[in-house]
């Protein structure tokens, strides 16, 4: 059956929210609606593994790359010129179950629901997971996609050593997901990515859909601040070199510089490790992270510039060394103005409330971004809580968002740039 213009398929909602389910149970966290599923761990490979059986038995074609993204298409060409849809199935520690995993089951729905229609597609359909999408275990975050996109090579993405000190190239062999595909990989007609707002916005709002804009940028850094070790008891205030007190001001000043700058500025200091981490010594170390994240770049760069000249006189005046390192580091993205307003404009047709409005979370739509035309749809988060087992989003806005999808990767297999 030949597609007519602006026509769809209508998608199985119930078969959406069990396969949601079901892949939550794996890493599910006892006690808790959440998962952990970090990326290249026991629990992804078991994910990867349902997921990749289901594309099979739709009988897509799968491929597998080098640094572990999973393509399925409708196409035996796989994934050049499709038009393409996916996200992650990797989780943060304290995951929750949507978080990623709704924009690649949403994908697989749309394409058993467009296949079971008998259309006649003028592009192949395809849909991706992209490896270690959070980058909690292996900095950068959106690490597959970014290789995917040719922003990192495969020789480096292998070596990258984790928190845990595992490295990604072994973990990757471990699991069975070092593929023979080519990375870079094929350039698709477009990407659409559908994910949970992970925000409060839209559920404030009461608004169904969140057509994204653009994603704002990322700053993530590691300090390593070294002092004295020493006794608590002993060792008087003036003469210590504490790294965790200077931990302790520079986090109170990343906090302060993102109230100061307003806007999107955005400071998180997530991770903290104190050596040896005993009540009654003074630390040697302190191993800290600090995220930073605004959708304006020039805004963003004061930012890091601020942080970076108030560490420094914050550990001189304590008589502490100071290493950074970059653990990522994306500019803000804008989607192209072409895809953002064809979500819109079918959100519309089916009645649907919308926000344009910016993403605060990374995504790998913004890598996808690097190469094709690009969009992202959001449904709402109950109380805009993510990255944490309470995650939620209702049914009826996965099913929504999960429709939307799929009007707009069916309009887009019609248009040509
Ligand atoms: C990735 O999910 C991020 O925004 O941290
Ligand atoms: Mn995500
Ligand atoms: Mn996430």
């Amino acid at each position: 059956m030949d597609l007519p213009h602006g026509s769809s398929v209508s998608i199985n909602g119930a078969r959406l929210v069990d396969r949601i389910n079901e892949l939550a149970q794996i890493g599910a966290i006892d006690g808790t609606r959440g998962c952990s599923r970090l990326a290249f761990s026991d629990a992804d490979l078991e994910g990867r593994d349902l997921v990749v059986t289901w594309m099979r038995d739709l009988g897509l074609t799968v491929t597998i790359d080098a640094v572990g993204n999973v393509i399925a298409s409708t196409s035996s060409d796989g994934a050049a010129g499709a038009v393409m849809t996916g996200s992650h199935i990797d989780t943060v520690g304290t995951g929750g179950r949507y978080d990623g995993n709704l924009g690649v089951l949403a994908g697989l729905e749309v394409i058993e629901a467009t296949l079971a229609a008998g259309i006649d597609l003028q592009r192949p359909l395809a849909v991706a997971f992209f490896s270690n999408e959070e980058g909690s275990r292996y900095p950068p975050d959106m690490m597959g996609s970014l290789a995917y996109v040719g922003g990192m090579s495969v020789e480096s993405v292998l070596e990258v050593k984790g928190a845990d000190g595992t490295v990604v190239g072994q973990e990757l062999e471990r699991i069975g997901y070092r593929g023979p595909a080519p990375c870079p990989g094929a350039v698709p007609h477009a990407y659409v990515e559908l994910h949970i707002e992970q925000g409060p916005v839209l559920d404030r709002a009461g608004l169904s859909i969140g057509v994204v804009e653009g994603v704002q940028g990322i700053s993530w850094t590691e300090l390593l601040l070294t002092g004295q070790s020493n006794h608590a008891g002993t060792t008087p205030m003036t003469l210590r070199r504490d790294p965790m007190a200077v931990a302790a001001a520079v986090t109170v000043a990343a906090r302060d510089i993102a109230l100061e700058l307003g806007g999107t500025q955005v400071a998180t200091v997530g991770s903290l490790t104190l050596h040896p981490n005993l009540v009654n010594v003074v630390p040697a170390h302190v191993t800290m992270t600090i995220d930073l994240r605004n959708t304006d770049e020039e805004a963003l760069q004061f930012a890091e510039r601020d942080l970076e000249k108030r560490t420094a006189q914050l550990a001189k005046a304590e008589g502490v060394e100071v290493k950074s390192r970059t653990l990522a580091r994306f500019e803000p993205v804008e989607f192209d103005s072409r895809v953002v307003d064809q979500i819109e404009q079918l959100a519309t047709t089916r009645g649907l409330s919308t926000k344009r409005m910016p993403s605060g979370a990374g995504h790998d739509a913004q890598m996808l971004a690097r190469i094709c035309p690009t969009g992202m749809i959001f449904v709402p988060s109950v109380d805009g809580i993510s990255h944490n087992p309470a995650e939620h989003t209702d049914e009826q806005d996965l099913i929504i968002g999960t429709q939307l999808l799929a009007d707009t990767l069916l309009a887009l297999t019609e248009v040509t740039w």
